[in-house]
This record gives C-alpha cells, sequence and structure tokens, in this order.
C-alpha cells in the first residue's frame, strides 16, 4: 500500500496511471463506436443493442443497474485520468521554473499542451454527449428508450451532426497524442518501436474518428433514418 502511495506520488507512477487509465478510457471508446455502428443494421437491432446494455448481469441485477455501476467505474477512471494530468503539468511546471528550458523541450511542450486542450475539449463534449443523449436534457425530440430514433432525431439537424463531426477532431488527435505516449511509458521505446507506434496511433485515431464521423454523415445522407 505504502509503496503504492509512493509510485503514484512520482512522476513515473502518474504517468502510469495516464497510460492505463487512458488504455481503459480507448476500450471504451472503441467499444462504444463498435456497438454505434449497429445504427447501420436498423432501428430493431440498434434498439436490442441499448435494452441488452441495460438487462446485462440479469437477473443479479436490476434494469439497468449493472449500466450503471460501469459508468460509475468509467467516471472515476476519468477522475483518475484527469487527476494524473493536472498534477503532472504541475510537477513539470514546477520543475521547468527550477531550471533553463532546453530547446527539445518545444515540441514537447507543444503535444502537452495539444493533450490538455484537447482532453478539456473531449471532456466539455463527453458532458453536452450525456446531456443530449443519455439524458436528453438538450434534445427536444427526446424519448427515453427510443435509442435509435433519438440519434436519428439528432444528426437529421445538419448543426448538431457538424457539431459532433468537429468534436471528433479533438479527440482523434487526443487519442492520437495519448497511444503515442502511452505506449512509450509502457516500455516500447527506441527508433524501430517508434514506427510501430506512429502506425498503431495513427491507425487508431483515424479509424476511431472517421468512424465516429460516419455515423451524423450516414444519417444527413439518408442511409440512416
Ligand atoms: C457519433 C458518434 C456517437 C454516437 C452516435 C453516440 C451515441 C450514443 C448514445 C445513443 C448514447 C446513449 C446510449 C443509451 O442510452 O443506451 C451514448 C452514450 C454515451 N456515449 Fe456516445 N456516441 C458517440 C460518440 C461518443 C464518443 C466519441 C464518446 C466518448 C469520447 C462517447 C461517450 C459516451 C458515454 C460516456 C455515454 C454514456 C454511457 C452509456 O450510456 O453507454 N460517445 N452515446
Amino acid at each position: 500500500m505504502k509503496q503504492a502511495f509512493g509510485l503514484w506520488q512520482s512522476s513515473v507512477g502518474k504517468k502510469v496511471t495516464m497510460a492505463v487509465s487512458g488504455i481503459m478510457l480507448l476500450g471504451f471508446v472503441v467499444a462504444h463506436l463498435l456497438g454505434n455502428f449497429k445504427v447501420f443494421s436498423g432501428q430493431a437491432e440498434y434498439d436490442a443493442y441499448a435494452e441488452f446494455l441495460r438487462e446485462m448481469g440479469s437477473p443479479v441485477f436490476g434494469h439497468g443497474e449493472l449500466l450503471w455501476i460501469m459508468r460509475l467505474g468509467l467516471i472515476a477512471v476519468v477522475g483518475v485520468h484527469i487527476l494524473a494530468a493536472v498534477q503532472l503539468t504541475q510537477m513539470s511546471r514546477s520543475a521547468r521554473s527550477a531550471s533553463y528550458q532546453k530547446p527539445h523541450d518545444v515540441s514537447l511542450s507543444y503535444a502537452s499542451r495539444t493533450m490538455r486542450w484537447g482532453g478539456v475539449i473531449v471532456v466539455a463534449f463527453v458532458v453536452y454527449h450525456l446531456l443530449h443523449l443519455t439524458f436528453g436534457t438538450v434534445h427536444s425530440e427526446f424519448e427515453a428508450g427510443a435509442v435509435y430514433r433519438n440519434v436519428v432525431s439528432a444528426f437529421s439537424q445538419w448543426s448538431v451532426a457538424l457539431s459532433y463531426i468537429i468534436a471528433m477532431v479533438p479527440l482523434g488527435l487526443h487519442i492520437y497524442h495519448g497511444t503515442w505516449s502511452m505506449t512509450q511509458t509502457l516500455g516500447l521505446d527506441g527508433p524501430r518501436m517508434s514506427a510501430v507506434r506512429r502506425g498503431v496511433a495513427g491507425v487508431l485515431a483515424v479509424g476511431i474518428t472517421l468512424g465516429n464521423i460516419s455515423i451524423p454523415l450516414a444519417v444527413l445522407a439518408g442511409i440512416v433514418g
């Protein structure tokens, strides 16, 4: 316990925490995207998938209970990811003010600045997205349980579709830089590995960005509706 706390207090420990929580969040984003692709199979399949998520764990758990436990777990992982990011930023700021900045720090600080701003935009998107498609607070035609109809009526408005499409760009950049640095934290280092890391980060970022964008585009184009 003492050792784990000591590790958390070090910058290496915080980087490992960021990498592990980042992998979990990436896992959610990929699983969510694969689930959302069911929208291309039509209303019945998409709504059945949404119902399956609520029925998970039955009969031990009641309707929607396990889903809520998983959502709370996800919120905790997001909290840990943000806390480690904020503390790493504070640590690197106080280290920088204690010594002269070296020339190679310029690109590093550019990437980490992008990560910070990207992270803030991604959090803002997720809050809006929950109010929009989970709680329906900011969706004028929202109907509880009608998940397919909610998605279609949302993206039939081009301004909403466009806001989702734009939000996927900072998410993609965050995934690219995040995968790049998390693979380094987890020990995949060296010139040969850096090509592999760049490739994996690129495939994930482009695949997730285009995959998500394809849904509002498909609704706007009348392919889903
Ligand atoms: C165009 C792409 C997306 C579509 C069509 C979409 C659709 C949805 C829908 C319909 C729900 C409500 C599910 C339900 O009530 O059963 C939902 C929930 C959620 N979405 Fe998305 N989503 C998209 C992208 C994203 C992205 C990129 C993220 C994260 C960065 C995200 C995070 C979440 C979270 C955290 C929830 C709440 C958890 C849950 O109920 O499963 N979504 N999404």
